[in-house]
């Protein structure tokens, strides 16, 4: 079988988490920076991933039986504390962000989720007022405070959660508000509770609305709000980063060709690049395109995989070029910890 072969659901037969996208756009945010949402996703997030991957590589491979207790009960309790990292981050990232190429407006909670709310906390605002005093209860202190589902208790509740692997049993998380300094002293210092008022202003109703009736049991197909704003809607479009990096290890033909796609007001935000890659402006497309093999894939990336690299890789498809757009762009490239080069832009184009 060919590195390209390997889909995301043998990834996850060979028991890898894979990365997730941001959702949100990290540069039009209200209030909190790019700096500090990149930082957060890639470092802590992309880390707690790696960490993750790394502990149930050496499980599959111990020796249980000849392995000292200690070496076990550690090797588990750094699987639980990665793992639940992992999940509440997911679902932190994935509550944040406006809606397609808008930036967050502040809005509230409605349909199912809003009835529920207002059943179980009496109105929207009691349940927003217990929520975020939580939250700012942890400041100085660290943890998640967590909206969460609970099927026994037949409620949703504000759950407070001393570190990543402090949870209500049985319950499903809809909201996980990150109360980690990492999450906000870049932007905010010790100001723990104006992150709690910025952070709730930045919040996507919608999912976590659909987050709700998927735990509920009534979710539908709503695949779409969980899809990155632009990226090709066939699964055949995109590649994932795991992909793309086990493909790169391909020396032979089936080595995808790398095009890094970058609009002109956005390269001050770049640095770095993935090896080998050339560098494009998307509105250039009729230059670039002759260069291009229609024999050999071809991964286009751009910073985070929304519409830049998705509508080029809509454009060549169509035109019969085997490309996909990578999944979470350069951003997620960097939160499983791929390699990069520092950026060279002498192949993008000046001017239309
Ligand atoms: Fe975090």
């Amino acid at each position: 079988m060919g590195a390209q072969d390997i889909s995301s659901r043998q990834f996850a037969a060979l028991g890898r988490m894979m990365i997730r996208p941001l959702l949100l756009k990290p540069q039009w945010m209200n209030g909190l920076s790019e700096r500090l949402l990149v930082s957060h996703y890639e470092n802590n997030y992309g880390g707690a991933l790696r960490r993750l991957n790394a502990v149930r590589a050496r499980l599959a491979e111990l020796d249980w039986a000849h392995t000292p207790a200690f070496e076990i009960i550690g090797l588990k309790r750094e699987e639980l504390i990665a793992a639940g990292s992992v999940i509440l981050h997911e679902i932190y990232f994935e509550s944040l962000g406006g809606h397609g190429d808008n930036p967050p407006v502040l809005a509230e909670p409605r349909g199912t989720l809003a009835q529920a709310l207002e059943r179980d906390f009496g109105s929207v605002h009691s349940w927003r007022v217990e929520f975020t005093t939580m939250a700012k209860a942890l400041a100085g202190g660290s943890g998640w405070a967590i909206l969460a589902w609970s099927k026994r208790l037949s409620r949703l509740v504000n759950q407070w959660a001393a570190d990543h692997a402090h949870a209500l049993a049985g319950a499903h998380p809809i909201l996980a508000l990150d109360m980690y300094e990492h999450a906000y002293h870049v932007d905010f210092g010790a100001k723990a509770a104006a992150y709690v008022d910025q952070a709730m202003a930045n919040l996507n109703w919608e999912r976590i609305d659909a987050r709700y009736r998927m735990a509920i049991g009534k979710g539908t197909e709503e695949d779409h709000l969980f899809l990155p704003f632009g990226a090709p809607a066939q699964e055949e479009a995109r590649i994932s980063p795991e992909e793309l990096k086990l493909a790169l290890e391909d020396k032979g033909d089936r080595r995808p060709v790398l095009l890094d796609l970058c609009l002109p007001r956005d390269l001050p935000r770049r640095a770095d690049m993935l090896a080998g890659a050339s560098m494009h402006a998307p509105a250039a497309l009729a230059r670039w395109i002759e260069e291009l093999p229609r024999d050999r894939p071809i991964a286009v990336y751009c910073i985070c995989g929304f519409q830049v690299s998705g509508t080029a890789v809509t454009e060549l498809r169509r035109r019969g070029y085997h490309a996909r757009a990578l999944v979470g762009g350069i951003t997620a490239w960097h939160a499983i910890g791929g390699p990069t080069v520092p950026l060279d832009s002498s192949t993008y184009e000046e001017g239309p």
